[in-house]
């Protein structure tokens, strides 16, 4: 059976978490390749009795709500251990059943100090900053890449992990109280305090390569779920304004172990408007009600940071390159609700730079900062959708703006969402193989 990319269109947030939980019942594993718990996904499931109940997941692969699911954490994960454990901890207070999940022998753990230098650089950084979330993405992948890094495995290795973390620390030291003029960390404490979680993390850590290729070749379905974004990727993104690990659908690969011709499907995420956390250039921003009213209506506060987020109109330039990219198979429009009750909706279609117009998005980042949004004006819908369930229960302009969306990423929209409730959503085509 097939492997199927799950990845966001934009800047993330486009509502992955969602799409990953509707498509739980019918795959078999759904893996996380990439970042750590810079991620928010906030799912909403109605309970049986009507009640809505809200999860908000950072670390943990969106599948662990779903039953029959196995949830992973891949090789190309940045794993904070204490957060881990709080969320586990917190679904299993919840009544979640968690005991499936597995976790690479191969990721890399976020290491105190890497939480500390994260802020700290940022900081030193000033308006240069990036805006990270702070949880040591950054400088945990730097060590990944520097080969400095510590692994799940050297938990279960006294000896060796500290000596990784002496020669870590050797030279992180030096930047700490050199650099940044903050305390010097003591490596005792560090490797004390990583061994404390060794004994409960061992039952859950494999070969997550192994075991996935062994069930692809048993016939299952394996999704691989994106965090971030394709303008978030290290390579392809906005940089540096983006995060640094591989969200895109290559990034699925490399972060799973899983080989490029086990991939059948790859479905995109694209919010029907634009958002953006953190610093960076965004051609469509709103600073007008417009933008407040998107921010209110659709709630654009982050998941992780509760940072409120950057709002514009949908971007289709964006969505033809995250098409490109990422080879999208399907796209999932989430959000549409949120459009309701605006007289006009406008798509941007391509970008004026200095009176020269782009369809494609700009190579060259000082163009891409100084890109001016072309807009095609489509007449709004006032109508409630969130209980369309078919393409046709939708008001004429509502359907009219998909369909013209479609034409301009390149890709066909499988899914539409109308609402934040895992049963909100209009399918079009099934996004199973
Ligand atoms: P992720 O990071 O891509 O998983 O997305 P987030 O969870 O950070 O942000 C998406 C937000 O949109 C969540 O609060 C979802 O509950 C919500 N959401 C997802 N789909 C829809 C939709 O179709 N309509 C509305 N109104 N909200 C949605
Ligand atoms: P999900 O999976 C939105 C942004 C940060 C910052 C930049 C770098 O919920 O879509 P980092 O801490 O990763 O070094 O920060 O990336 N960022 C996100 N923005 N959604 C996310 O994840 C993000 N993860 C990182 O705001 O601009
Ligand atoms: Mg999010």
């Amino acid at each position: 059976m097939p492997a199927i990319v799950l990845v966001g269109a934009q800047w993330g947030d486009e509502g992955k978490g969602k799409a990953t939980d509707l498509m739980g019942s019918a795959v078999d594993y759904v893996v996380k390749f990439n970042g750590g718990n810079n991620a928010g996904h906030t799912v909403v499931i109605e309970g049986e009795d009507g009640r809505r109940e809200k999860y908000a997941l950072h670390l943990l692969p969106s599948g662990i709500l779903s039953p029959n699911v196995v949830p992973v954490i891949g090789n190309g994960v940045v794993i904070d251990l204490e957060v881990l454990f709080r969320e586990l901890d917190d679904l299993a207070a919840r009544g979640v059943d968690t005991s499936r999940l597995v976790i690479s022998a191969n990721a890399h753990v976020i290491a105190p100090y890497n939480r500390t230098l994260d802020k700290v650089t940022e900081r030193f950084l000033g308006k240069r900053k990036i805006g990270t979330t702070g949880r040591g993405i950054g400088p945990t992948y730097a060590d990944k890449m520097n080969r400095i890094g510590i692994r799940i495995q050297d938990l279960f290795d006294e000896h060796i992990l500290r000596q990784k973390v002496e020669a870590a620390l050797a030279f992180k030291n030096q930047v700490l109280a050199k650099i940044y003029n903050t305390r010097a960390v003591n490596a005792d404490a560090v490797v004390a305090e990583l061994l404390s979680y060794a004994a409960r993390l061992r039952p859950m850590v494999r070969d997550t390569s192994l075991e996935l290729e062994r069930a692809l070749a048993a016939g299952k379905n394996v999704l691989l779920e994106a965090g971030q974004a394709t303008l978030l990727d290290v390579d392809h993104g906005t940089y540096p304004f983006v995060t640094s690990s591989s969200a895109t659908a290559g990034g699925a690969c490399t972060g799973s172990g899983i080989p490029p011709t086990r991939v059948a499907r790859v479905i995109a995420i694209l919010k029907a408007y634009t958002t953006r956390v953190g610093e960076g250039p965004f051609p469509t921003e709103l600073f007008d009600d417009a933008g407040e009213q998107l921010r209110k209506v659709g709630v654009e506060y982050g998941t992780t940071t509760g940072r409120p987020r950057r709002c514009g109109w949908l971007d289709t330039v964006i969505g033809r390159y995250a098409t490109r990219i990422n080879g999208v198979t399907d796209f999932v429009v989430t959000k549409l609700d949120v459009l309701t009750g605006f007289e006009q909706v406008p798509i941007c279609v391509a970008y004026e730079v200095d009176g020269v117009r782009f369809d494609e998005m700009p190579v060259n980042q000082s163009d891409f900062h100084h890109a001016k949004p072309i807009y095609e004006w489509l007449p709004g819908w006032w109508e409630d959708i969130s209980g369309c369930r078919t393409f046709e229960d939708l008001p004429a302009n509502a359907q009219a703006y998909v369909l013209r969306v479609e034409e301009l990423i390149g890709a066909r929209i499988s899914a539409i969402g109308v609402g934040p409730g895992r049963h909100e959503i209009i399918e079009r085509h099934s996004l199973l193989p």
